[in-house]
């Protein structure tokens, strides 16, 4: 028997989750544990205590000591991270700090998070750059066929691509190290949006070979929100900025990133506790534990709905896509609708999305996440559809 804290309803009470709510979107926003919210708020009293000696001699090396803790999680030096505030932040400091020509061509996918598109879009229109969009397969059943569709889309002019480690719409775990390998092939960049993936998959960035990696650690890795990271390569750090340029400018990498200007950076300062919470259940348990959680409960819903899961065991992590089942519509606003009744009827909060003409559910495991709130979810889908029919 382990010593280790069960999952389940037991660790509900470390998160300050309203009682009866049924959380099934860590993946959006994830829940912070208390613990680490009161050490949040212990980083901003000893700002507020003494703030000039804070901001001047405290919170650069506390910055680090984040950087450092997390590096060794992720396979880099803590050097080559800077703490950013979002991942959609990082994937904007990587695109403006790029030299685009025109006609060159910035590779996406049909799944690139919509803000990361808008993103590419925004810079590719001001260079003269030109945005190639492939479309993934899904529902999906072979990183193969992921591989060959994502390089239908490089050609001699690709100058970088951006690739999802987990996509957002559909929770697919894409082969990136494949993906970055066809993208160096071709002799372009590759930068890899892993908004996901901290806490949710192991990490090896240094054996990855991507120009560029950013990840969310407020969402798998406990920390509060507003805490991200952005790794980039020897060979291109050097030119990588913030988007906020600041008294470090020309300083460095680390120098540039780590001041952007007066805030509250007490989510980032906060991380160190936040990877002690999840060291105290076990990194790689709790990974293991809410695959495990996903796959079962992808598979508890399709046989309730007699539908489908999005993806295979070996390419979902702890998020999952269940395709719904037909009388529910087929829109987006369809599906927005139905995400609607399900939070204020049911009080169960769950992204629905229209893919390929049909309605999927995307659901998130985490640790305080229970096998009865999964069986609610497919009880008021079916009750929504006697309803709708
Ligand atoms: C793939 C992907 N990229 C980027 C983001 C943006 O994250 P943030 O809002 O923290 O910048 C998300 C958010 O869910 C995402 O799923």
């Amino acid at each position: 028997m382990s010593d280790l804290p069960a999952f389940g309803s037991p660790v509900r009470r470390l998160f300050q989750l309203e009682d009866g709510a049924i959380y099934l979107n860590h993946g959006s926003y994830g829940a912070t544990p208390k613990q680490v919210m009161l050490a949040q708020r212990r980083w901003q009293e000893r700002l507020e205590a003494e703030p000039s000696r804070f901001m001047e001699r405290e919170f650069r090396p506390g910055l680090r000591v984040a950087a450092e803790r997390l590096s060794a999680l992720i396979g880099v030096d803590g050097r080559a991270v800077a703490m950013v505030e979002n991942a959609t932040q990082a994937v904007n400091a990587v695109l403006l700090s790029e030299t685009f020509k025109p006609g060159d061509e910035i590779l996406i996918t049909d799944q690139t998070y919509n803000a990361v598109k808008n993103a590419v879009r925004w810079v590719a229109a001001r260079s003269g750059a030109v945005v190639v969009q492939v479309d993934l397969p899904f529902p999906v059943y072979s990183d193969d066929s992921i591989v060959e569709a994502f390089a239908s889309g490089i050609s001699k002019r690709t100058r970088m691509a951006v690739i999802d480690h987990v996509t957002s719409p559909t929770a697919v775990v894409l082969p990136v190290a494949r993906m970055i390998a066809a993208v160096k092939d071709a002799g372009a960049l590759a930068l890899v949006d892993g908004a996901h993936a901290p806490g949710m998959l192991p990490l090896d960035l240094s054996t990855l070979g991507a120009d560029w990696y950013t990840g969310n650690c407020h969402k798998w890795l406990f920390a509060p929100k507003g805490c991200a990271f952005l790794w980039a390569a020897d060979a291109v750090r050097g030119r990588l900025h913030p988007t906020v340029i600041s008294h470090g400018f020309g300083q460095g990498f680390v120098a540039e990133f780590d001041w952007v200007g007066t805030r509250d950076a007490s989510s980032q300062l906060a991380l160190p506790d936040a990877l002690a919470f999840l060291a105290g259940f076990g990194a790689k348990r709790v990974r293991e534990h809410n695959h495990r959680f996903a796959i079962e409960a992808g598979q508890r819903l399709a046989d309730a709905w007699d539908t489908e899961v999005g993806s295979p065991p070996a390419l979902t992590g702890s998020m999952v896509t269940v395709r719904l089942p037909e009388g529910l519509g087929t829109t987006q606003a369809d599906g927005l609708e139905l995400r609607r009744r399900l939070l204020d009827e049911y009080r169960i909060q769950v992204p629905i999305n229209a893919l390929a003409g049909r309605l999927w559910a995307r659901v998130s495991g985490q640790v305080y996440n229970q096998t009865s709130e999964i069986d609610a979810l497919a009880e008021a889908v079916l009750v929504e559809r006697r309803n709708a029919l």
